[in-house]
């Protein structure tokens, strides 16, 4: 499958330039959600130019969006205004846009010529690259979906400044990931965040870009080494199931941040990871992640989605576990028990004085 062209760009003219070069003899169609629509898409059109006559369409925020029915409803209008094979699909959004946009680009018409634009730091790192999209039935996250690459990628870092600071920290937690999976300079450059601002966080942007790129180009249909990515998911994706049932509200990376820390429990649980190293990987997800404002389910409540997991084999769990920081396995078998035991251990502790919550949930175990 032909990579995406990709360029990462601070300069809205540049974008515009990139757009209007794909949009060159293409009826042109994009979707967004409502805030990016608010926020970005103004900016964007004023310097592409109105002469260029674009079809936005537009859902509502949320993972609610990511659904067969938003899926069918959007196919059925592109097909009410005739868009074609040859025509073009501008995803302009977070992970929720290019999702369910790359699954529409992949599958109307057998596929159509799509390019990501991602607007938050979570899309611009992760969601909008890899090829990856896909759907959640109900409250099951990405039953649905292909890997299909978009003809490009078009990152403009300065969208970050209208993203919600929540947001922001939402990204940060697929950072931290990519951190883990790569260690080294990166791991160093992320420990050394002291605020979240898109100003700190841009400079992350390249680096945090590569540790994906790298893998996914090796491995795009996750036979193997691609899984590394899905750090911190099991027990995440399972969280956002459970809150989405709940109609609460959980953002996918704060997800992601509550799954790497259970999932680096289980690794030093099994002697796979040292102490050391398990208290330095809970000690960053806590600075920006407080494990004590969170609500979390019992273990039983979240049990059928860990069984939904994509990555079990024969309908056995297999988790992506920190050995080390830089050092990251997948398709390990963990038995049930380990699983509950250390996400029972994480739910119920309750913080010492004078000790880190890292400190006390590793040295608890
Ligand atoms: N395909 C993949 O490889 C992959 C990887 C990671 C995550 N994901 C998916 O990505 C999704 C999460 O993505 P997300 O965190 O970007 O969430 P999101 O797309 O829901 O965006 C979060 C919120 O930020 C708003 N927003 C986005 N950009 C903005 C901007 N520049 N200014 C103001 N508001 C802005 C959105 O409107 C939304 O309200 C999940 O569905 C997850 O499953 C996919």
């Amino acid at each position: 499958m032909k990579t995406p062209a990709v360029n990462i760009t601070n300069r809205l003219n540049d974008l515009a330039s990139l757009l209007k070069e794909k949009m060159q003899n293409r009826k042109t169609f994009l979707l967004t959600d409502e805030s990016v629509h608010l926020h970005c898409l103004g900016l964007l059109i004023e310097s592409i130019g109105v002469d260029h006559g674009i079809e936005i369409i537009e859902v509502e925020d949320g993972e609610n969006s990511k659904s067969i029915e938003i899926f069918h409803h959007i196919c059925e209008h592109l097909a009410e205004l005739e868009a074609g094979k040859d025509d073009l699909l501008i995803c302009l959004g977070g992970g929720m846009v290019t999702d369910l946009g790359g699954f529409i680009g992949a599958t109307y018409k057998r596929g159509i010529a799509y390019v990501h634009v991602p607007t938050s730091l979570l899309a611009m790192i992760d969601a909008a690259n890899g090829g990856k999209n896909g759907l959640n039935l109900g409250p099951i996250k990405n039953a649905v979906g292909t890997i299909a690459n978009p003809e490009a990628v078009f990152i403009y870092p300065p969208f970050l400044q209208t993203l919600p600071e929540i947001e922001l920290r939402s990204g940060f937690a697929e950072v931290i990931k990519h951190g883990i999976i790569s260690g080294g300079n990166f791991w160093k450059k992320i420990t050394e965040i002291e605020e979240l601002t898109p100003e700190s966080l841009i400079p992350l942007i390249p680096d945090a870009y590569k540790v994906k790129e790298t893998i996914t180009s090796e491995d795009l249909f996750e036979k193997g080494p691609r899984k590394k990515l899905n750090l911190g998911h099991t027990i995440g994706h399972a969280l956002e199931s459970h809150y989405l049932t709940e109609n609460d509200v959980i953002t996918h990376g704060e997800a992601v941040a509550l799954g790497i820390i259970c999932e680096t429990l289980i690794s030093r649980k099994r002697e796979t990871l040292s102490a050391n190293d398990a208290i330095t990987i809970i000690d960053i997800v806590q600075r920006w992640f407080d494990v004590e404002s969170y609500f979390l389910p019992e273990y039983n409540h979240i049990r059928k989605f860990l069984y939904q997991d994509k990555k079990n084999i024969n309908h056995e769990l297999r988790l992506v576990l920190p050995f080390a920081i830089g050092s990251v396995e997948y398709n390990i078998q963990v038995e049930e028990e380990t699983v509950r035991n250390c996400y029972e251990h994480f739910r119920n502790f309750e913080r010492k004085e004078n000790t880190s919550i890292a400190h006390y949930l590793v040295s608890t175990m």
